[in-house]
């Protein structure tokens, strides 16, 4: 007898498959489909790396250099002083994302949560036999979650998870309403998971963790997105200490621990900053040239993308079922984009999220190839 399996697939992943099939039969596709950057790690970290390998046979370990490093990162970027030991080194924000809601949530509690949203939050809540409940967010809360949302919300959920820049739209919360949403969380009861997986990739200045407002907060990070490490499977959860022995508990049955030799080229990519912002400067190019281009193609209803490398586009006078419109717009184009089916299962088929983590000449060449496209749309 079949089981109904309420963890969704990730639809980018079928437009993906079309795109290498494309590319198989010889044709040139660029690559916006997946948020992933194009760069690969620092060169002083992969140098690391090699050196590492060649002397070292790799174990199950975690580096209390780089649970320090990372304790760094929040003094220097949140003057927060975080004790290294709260840090629990991942494979990825995935994990952590896994030992932050099993460890502060049982099966059955009700976690809140934007939609649009990171296609990851509802499944894994799902998978982990927990209830999402999906707040419709749109532009007039720049498509994330409000104070007044959570304080609406009735009765008040165990958990929510926010992120900041978001995923798919790049918007960002702004600091005073962090602020409003940990006053309105610590009055409900309601424990945070903060995902700030684009902390670092931010167009509108300083972007706020939310440590500085609810120290109880379960807070996601990787080397994915800003450390352009995204095959190197490396992040952190951090926990509040009243969770701290669960969620370590859960990382050893779960996952054990993060590869050794990425936590070694991890510690020393930290401190690549010059290279690391370079890439920030190239995303803040492309985000421009999209800018600039997006009303041509009579794309004028975006979110702003204020940070992450992302742009959210209602494609709404132009389709009903964006699946098949980011598959013709493939196959036509070469230009491979997610469909929003896979972060807003309401409203998503409205819209066309554009990943601008690749070189800036494949952003103008897209762009170039796009126009036309759109612009014979009736
Ligand atoms: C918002 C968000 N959280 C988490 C992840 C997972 O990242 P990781 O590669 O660290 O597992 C992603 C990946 O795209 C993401 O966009």
């Amino acid at each position: 007898m079949s089981r109904h399996d309420p963890v969704e697939p990730f639809h980018a992943i079928s437009i993906s498959r079309l795109a290498r099939q494309l590319e198989a039969e010889g044709r040139d596709v660029i690559h916006m489909e997946f948020g992933q950057p194009s760069t690969g790690a620092p060169a002083a970290a992969i140098a690391r790396a090699q050196a590492v390998l060649a002397s070292d046979p790799g174990s199950y370990w975690e580096s209390d250099a780089l649970k320090a490093r990372i304790a760094r990162l929040y003094q220097d970027r949140h003057g927060l002083e975080l004790n290294p030991e709260r840090i629990i080194l991942s494979c990825g924000a995935s994990p952590a994302l896994v030992m932050a809601l099993t460890s502060a949530f049982r099966p059955g509690e009700v976690i809140a949560m934007a939609r649009p949203g990171y296609v990851a939050y509802r499944n894994n809540v799902l998978a982990l036999g927990m209830v999402p409940l999906e707040i419709a967010c749109g532009p007039e809360s720049r498509y994330q979650l409000t104070a007044a949302h959570l304080a609406a919300l009735d009765p008040a959920p165990a958990g929510v998870i926010i992120a900041s820049p978001a995923n798919p739209t790049g918007t960002v919360i702004s600091t005073d309403e962090l602020a409003a949403i940990a006053a309105v969380c610590a009055e409900r009861g309601i424990r945070i998971v903060s995902d700030e997986i684009y902390h670092g990739l931010s167009f509108v200045g300083p972007v706020a963790s939310a440590l500085e407002f609810a120290p109880d907060a379960l807070v996601v990070n990787s080397f994915s997105k800003y450390f352009s490490m995204v095959g190197w499977r490396l992040g952190w959860l951090v926990a509040p200490d009243d969770l701290l022995g669960s969620a370590r508990a859960r990382m050893g049955n779960l996952f054990l621990t993060a590869p050794s030799l990425s936590q070694h080229a991890g510690l020393v990519a930290m401190d690549c900053v010059d290279e690391l912002e370079a890439h920030v400067a190239r995303y803040a190019r492309n985000r421009q040239l999209m800018l600039d281009a997006l009303p041509a193609l009579g794309l004028t209803r975006i979110a702003p993308p204020d940070g992450a490398f992302y742009v959210w586009a209602d494609v709404r006078h132009l389709t009903d079922d964006v699946m098949d419109f980011a598959r013709q717009l493939l196959i036509d184009t070469g230009v491979a984009t997610a469909p929003g089916i896979d972060f807003d299962p309401v409203e998503g088929r409205h819209f066309l999220r554009f990943s601008f983590a690749v070189d800036t000449p494949l952003v103008a060449d897209a762009i170039a190839r796009m126009t036309p496209w759109f612009q014979a749309r009736p």
